[in-house]
């Protein structure tokens, strides 16, 4: 073959020109093409080298990471977006007492019978922590209802406080008493460290929970960091003890189960039901226990991977730090990995949705019937030793559910888990109906009344609380005590002078 070029070479000088001209185009454009990549990689390594300011120590301002990394920094402002709604979520507000009356009633006796809304984007963390009825009104007439733990989650302020003053010292503290120093909302002395930009963990429960399960955290890969550094914050966890130490229950284990029995075997409880007098367990949000056990996750999916996707914008390639629904922007979440349409897509997230929110509605309706009836039993002269039994039932029926729906996301990240835990709640739940009707039967009671519980004031109303007391009493506070905590922290540096 190559002597028939040759010859054809020979005979017409112009096709051995023409294939020189070839090569030479082609060796040109590897060229460019090995000169843009190391380029981009420059670039990337430039962003680090070329920083504008040195952050030093843990630097809760993000406007001033922001002078070196705008890119990151312009989406993460973005979480104060709030246009976006999907099926069931989004970015937006939503009263979930007021959506679903009920869990008025499964909270009775405890502050989030109060107010409770869905969560938005991660700028509100500090305004919502703030505003909501939860957190009382502390002042010089009232008393905290929270302590400091309950900052935990909200801000970048918390690290730096936590070096400060010690952990144990911080928890301890009353929630109100560093109103003037958790005041940036999350951000990125939350996740990444500031010489490297490597991501980190800043909260020590998270470390402390591997330690206790003979892991190190330090060991984890890249890609596992990629979801810890949100299992800093969303997963399930309580106060411990008389210092309020923010604790995860995984010592047994990390399933439903599994924390059920870790707060068995201390005796735990969160509060005494006012209705039931039932000994509950309030779950938290448990997004990331809940995720490990789902499809993605067991195929090494991070938590970024859907919700940081990475954008393009000049030819520099980034991770998207508005964090939030993934339906939000399906062409670079969902269709980075699967092709399939859009609408498929969505299919798929509202059918595993609806599912789980056939049971929960389910389970929402009896087990507020099945505190009422117990109410019943009580008022009519049961004892307890005749309660004890459909208590503990009550007991585990609401740990299920509240596991199952206070993890968000649960019902997308593991809908097969997620069905299976609202199962057993329903179980749980029909089971302490029956005991309660043969206590009721033991009492002479044949049948008894629902009340009127179809909207968040009748039931809120029913259990008692005062709404128009609370509600005045915090619209006064919001006007007089932040912005004094806010006027404190500026003149004390802890906020950018621009805010
Ligand atoms: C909730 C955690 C979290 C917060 C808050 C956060 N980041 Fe990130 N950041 C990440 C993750 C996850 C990645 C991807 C890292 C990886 O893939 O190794 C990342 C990546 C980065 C990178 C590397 C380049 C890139 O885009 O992938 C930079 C720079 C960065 N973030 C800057 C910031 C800045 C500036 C802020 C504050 C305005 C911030 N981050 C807030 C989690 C966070
Ligand atoms: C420092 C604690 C903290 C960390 C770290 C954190 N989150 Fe959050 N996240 C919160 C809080 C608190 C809220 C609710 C804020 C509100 O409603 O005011 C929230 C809200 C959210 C929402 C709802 C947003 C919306 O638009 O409705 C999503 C989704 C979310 N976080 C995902 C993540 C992911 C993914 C990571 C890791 C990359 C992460 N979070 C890291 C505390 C945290
Ligand atoms: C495979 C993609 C994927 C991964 C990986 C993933 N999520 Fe999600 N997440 C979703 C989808 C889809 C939803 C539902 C959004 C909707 O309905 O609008 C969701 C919902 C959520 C919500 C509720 C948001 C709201 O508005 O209430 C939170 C919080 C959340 N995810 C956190 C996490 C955390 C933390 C991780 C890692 C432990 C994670 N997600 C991993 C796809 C993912
Ligand atoms: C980084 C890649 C990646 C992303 C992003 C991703 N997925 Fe997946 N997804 C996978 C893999 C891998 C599997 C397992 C596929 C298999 O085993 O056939 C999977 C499985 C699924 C399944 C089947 C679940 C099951 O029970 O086995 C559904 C439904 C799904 N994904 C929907 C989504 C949606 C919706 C999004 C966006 C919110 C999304 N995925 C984002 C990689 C991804």
């Amino acid at each position: 073959m190559f002597k028939k070029l040759s010859e054809s070479i020979k005979n017409r000088p112009v096709i051995g020109w023409a294939i020189f001209a070839f090569v030479m185009v082609a060796v040109f454009m590897l060229g460019l093409l090995a000169a843009s990549i190391t380029e981009r990689r420059a670039e990337i390594a430039t962003l680090y080298a070329n920083k504008k300011i040195e952050i030093e120590g843990i630097n809760p301002k993000n406007e001033e990471w922001g002078i070196n990394y705008p890119r990151q920094y312009d989406t993460w402002k973005r979480t104060k977006e709030m246009n976006f709604t999907s099926k069931h979520l989004g970015n937006t507000k939503e009263d979930m007492l007021e959506s679903r009356p009920n869990m008025v009633v499964l909270w009775a006796g405890y502050a989030f019978s109060r107010d409770y809304n869905a969560p938005r984007g991660h700028m509100f963390a500090i305004e919502d922590v703030t505003n909501t009825l939860r957190t009382g009104t502390p002042d010089h007439e009232h008393k905290d209802m929270q302590p400091s733990t309950c900052w935990a989650c909200k801000s970048p302020d918390v690290p730096r406080m936590m070096e400060e003053k010690g952990i144990e010292d911080f928890y301890k503290a009353s929630w109100s008493h560093y109103g003037a120093d958790i005041v940036n909302p999350i951000g990125c002395a939350d996740c990444h460290d500031p010489q490297t930009m490597k991501l980190t963990i800043t909260r020590p429960a998270l470390i402390e929970a591997f330690e206790r399960q003979g892991r190190n955290i330090a060991d984890a890969t890249p890609q596992e960091m990629r979801t810890l550094v949100c299992a800093q914050c969303h997963v399930e966890y309580f106060f411990k003890g008389d210092n309020k130490y923010l604790t995860f229950p995984w010592d047994g284990g990390m399933t439903v189960e599994d924390m059920e029995k870790y707060f068995d075997n201390m005796d735990y409880k969160d509060w005494t039901h006012s209705l039931s007098r039932a000994p509950m367990l309030k779950a938290q949000h448990p997004d990331y226990e809940l995720f490990l056990v789902g499809p993605h996750a067991q195929r090494g999916l991070s938590c970024a991977d859907c919700h940081m996707p990475y954008k393009s914008e000049g030819g520099i390639k980034f991770s998207d730090h508005q964090i939030t629904s993934p339906l939000k922007n399906i062409s670079s979440t969902c269709q980075t990995c699967h092709r399939d349409s859009e609408e498929n897509l969505l299919k798929y997230v509202y059918e595993y949705q609806d599912k789980a929110l056939e049971i929960r509605n389910r389970v929402e309706d009896e087990l507020a019937k099945t505190h009422i009836m117990a109410k019943a039993a009580w008022d009519n002269g049961a004892n307890d030793k005749q309660m004890e039994q459909s208590l503990q039932l009550i007991r585990q029926a609401q740990w299920r559910w509240d596991y199952a729906v206070a993890s968000h996301g649960g019902a997308f990240h593991a809908p097969v888990e997620t069905q299976r835990i609202l199962a057993h709640s329903l179980d749980r739940t029909m089971q302490a109906q029956l005991e309660l009707q043969k206590v009721l039967y033991s009492l002479g009671i044949q049948s008894f009344e629902m009340p009127d519980i179809s909207s968040k004031d009748k039931a809120q109303e029913y259990i008692g609380l005062d709404m128009k007391k609370f509600k005045s009493e915090k619209e006064n506070w919001i006007k007089n005590t932040p912005p004094t905590w806010l006027e404190k922290a500026k003149q004390e540096g802890k906020i950018v002078a621009s805010r």
